[in-house]
């Protein structure tokens, strides 16, 4: 399909909080998109288009599906015969890095930047152009290929923020390898178990990576967390830091000598794979255990972050977009990675955090490179709110034309200091919901959806949601209970990697026939949806999902530990901050020291995210008869709440 070049204007949006469009009345504390947001939306009329996908989600989604390119057409959008293992643009063949870089190569996108990257000092700066991307994916595709990779096999990824992981990620997916990201910020414990449980053949790392003017040592990690994973034939290892490193003879590849050898030249076809071939697993956390991978494909999810993106932050030619997420996270696969790819868009990767050295660091690289669509999440919102605004107010903001959040439910104050502060009372905030499930945005607003602060607004066009008691039955407005969707989606995850079985047990067992997401919520009278938060026991700390089995396992690995158990609990800003209860094992003795050891230990096994807040000794746990902690009753407990139905607790 020829891609047009779409007018776009430059025009800013003015105050808002008054009825441009004269929605019907909303009820609550509303803020109306201002007559410049509706003129320069792509989409105006939000409730056609959701009436006619609500009436035929599959057209909806294959008019969508059109827009791309695939090598072979579809027989069926959606073949849902053996659900909830739904299959979408059965029979299509396709490859998701031909929609990302090859489409754009006969275009004008072709010399438009794809990516651009700035180090955390600030001193590096490197563009790249969608020609230059290919020629980077490429090279780096040939030298995966040459390592033995094929189309099927796994490969881990865990890098810092630099442009290689993003060639990385591409690279696999063109030769229609699996890639699994593990965030950098994960260490030993974390990586080898993900390791070891996808079997991954390359292991894709650098030397090390910066975080607040230090190093963190990466490929130590990755050396420690291999002599557990046998599975791993080589490893290559892109130079950042520059520490003095161990080089494995035979194991380990330093890229940049690869590089030079003819191995990385020449072309390098992009691999048709099926519409249903997997593009990738990400290991997420789940209500119990060990973290479980979720599978995502080529096509599906190829059209549901296209799509969403496309909508939801309206990208045009001439936007600058900027999603802070990781590439380590879903928000980063979908949102940093595929969808402003899908799009043709250029998006700013940022190797730092928010506020090293000083926490103008994101306003002055908005200002720097006019960034024009900016999402981050909540965590983050609240972290530089307490810095004050002396600190965006250095910087000339008016290249933003809209704001994004993600995470975690924005509270109204973050919200209000974001859209006043950053966004100068003009710019709509589009709240997302999803998960690493979803693949891409499921309740959201576009720009034109008035907006409650708080709420993610209605779900996105062919989806529905509702909100069930225990029993399955939809509860009342205003009323709280658990979130499902009713609909199957492009971008579902398909399953959790080698688990067939959980997956439809975690998933659809709950509430037949529809997906129980793990949150609690409401709706409100005009069907605006209020996520709480979780159900189970995951937990959200400054936005980054980790599970309390996880936090546990790392405790008890710990020799003085005999039993432990973790909650979240508020947290002003991480949004929930880990708190643990910990029995030691006989003869050991509790003291101030030791607790902080734990803490510690914690922080080296699983990674710094994950250090516990708090660690109190206890003599006993809660349990059910049948030996299960009951954490519920811990968080009640340290919260001073009541208890609730404790029937189940052991004597
Ligand atoms: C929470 C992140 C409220 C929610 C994309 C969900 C949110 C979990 C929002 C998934 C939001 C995500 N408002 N809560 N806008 N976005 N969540 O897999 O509890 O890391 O179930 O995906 O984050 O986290 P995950």
């Amino acid at each position: 399909m020829a891609i047009k070049k779409p007018k776009t204007t430059s025009k800013k949006a003015t105050p808002v909080k008054r009825a441009a469009n004269k929605p019907k009345k909303l009820s609550g504390e509303v803020f109306y998109p201002s007559k410049q947001v509706i003129a320069e939306a792509r989409l105006k009329d939000w409730d056609k288009l959701n009436r006619s996908a609500k009436k035929d989600f599959r057209a909806f989604w294959e008019a969508e599906a059109k827009e791309l390119e695939w090598y072979g057409k579809w027989k069926k959008v959606l073949d849902d015969s053996k659900k909830p293992f739904f299959k979408w643009f059965t029979g299509a063949k396709v490859n998701i890095v031909h929609n990302c870089i090859d489409r754009h190569l006969k275009t004008y996108r072709k010399n438009k930047l794809a990516l651009i990257w700035e180090s955390e000092d600030g001193k590096e700066h490197r563009t790249y152009s969608y020609y230059a991307m290919n020629r980077e994916v490429t090279r780096m595709a040939n030298i995966i290929k040459a390592m033995g990779v094929k189309r099927g096999d796994l490969v881990t990824i865990y890098m810092g923020r630099v442009p290689e992981i993003v060639f990385a990620m591409l690279a696999c997916a063109k030769i229609g390898a699996i890639h699994s990201v593990v965030f950098g910020g994960f260490s030993v414990d974390s990586l080898a178990g993900r390791i070891e449980d996808s079997q991954s053949k390359l292991v894709i790392t650098c030397d090390g990576s910066f975080q607040n003017g230090k190093i963190v040592q990466l490929k130590q990690i990755v050396d420690d967390s291999l002599k557990r994973c046998p599975s791993v034939e080589n490893v290559i290892v892109i130079k950042r830091v520059g520490n003095e490193i161990n080089i494995e003879t035979g194991r380990d590849h330093w890229y940049h000598e690869l590089l030079e050898q003819p191995i990385a030249e020449g072309k390098c076809e992009t691999e048709v794979m099926d519409a249903e071939d997997t593009l990738y697993i990400l290991y997420t956390s789940g209500s119990t255990g060990k973290p479980k991978a979720i599978v995502h494909t080529h096509g599906g999810y190829m059209v549901g972050t296209y799509s969403t993106l496309k909508y939801v932050f309206d990208v045009r030619d001439d936007d600058r977009w900027w999603c802070t997420a990781d590439p380590g996270w879903v928000t980063g696969h979908s949102y940093l990675v595929y969808g402003p790819m899908l799009n043709g868009a250029t998006s700013f990767l940022f190797e730092g955090g928010p506020a090293y050295p000083e926490p103008n660091r994101w306003w002055q690289c908005i200002e720097r490179y006019g960034i024009t669509l900016f999402y981050t999440a909540p965590t983050a919102i609240r972290g530089l709110m307490r810095f004050g605004e002396s600190w965006p107010d250095k910087h000339d903001l008016s290249s933003l034309r809209l704001l994004g959040t993600v995470g975690e439910p924005i509270n109204p104050e973050a919200w209000k200091w974001y859209y006043r502060v950053i966004g100068k009372s003009k710019l709509p905030i589009i709240d997302t919901w999803w998960q690493t499930e979803t693949g891409a945005f499921m309740i959201t607003p576009t720009p034109v959806v008035p907006l409650k602060p708080g709420s993610g607004t209605r779900p996105f066009f062919g989806q529905e949601a509702e909100i069930v008691d225990e029993q399955g039955k939809p509860v009342a407005d205003d009323t709280e209970g658990y979130l499902v969707l009713k609909n199957p989606w492009p971008a579902m995850l398909r399953t959790i990697y080698k688990d067939d079985e959980r997956y439809v047990k975690q998933y659809w067992s709950k509430y037949p026939g529809k997906y129980t997401t793990g949150d609690s919520a409401k709706r409100d009278k005009d069907g605006y949806y209020w996520i709480i938060g979780r159900v189970d026991d995951v937990l959200k700390v400054s936005g980054h999902r980790l599970g309390t089995a996880e936090v546990e396992s790392a405790l008890v690995s710990h020799p003085a530990v005999a039993e432990a158990a973790a909650i979240g609990l508020p947290h002003d800003i991480k949004g929930q901050g880990i708190h643990t209860f910990v029995m030691l094992r006989a003869g050991k003795v509790a003291s101030p020291e030791v607790a902080e050891e734990l803490r510690q230990h914690v922080a080296t096994h699983m990674g710094p995210i994950a250090r516990p807040e708090e660690v109190k000794f206890v003599d006993k746990l809660p349990k059910t008869r049948s030996g299960k902690i009951m954490r519920r009753v811990l968080k009640a407990r340290a919260q001073g709440l009541p208890e609730g139905d404790i029937s189940t607790l052991e004597e």
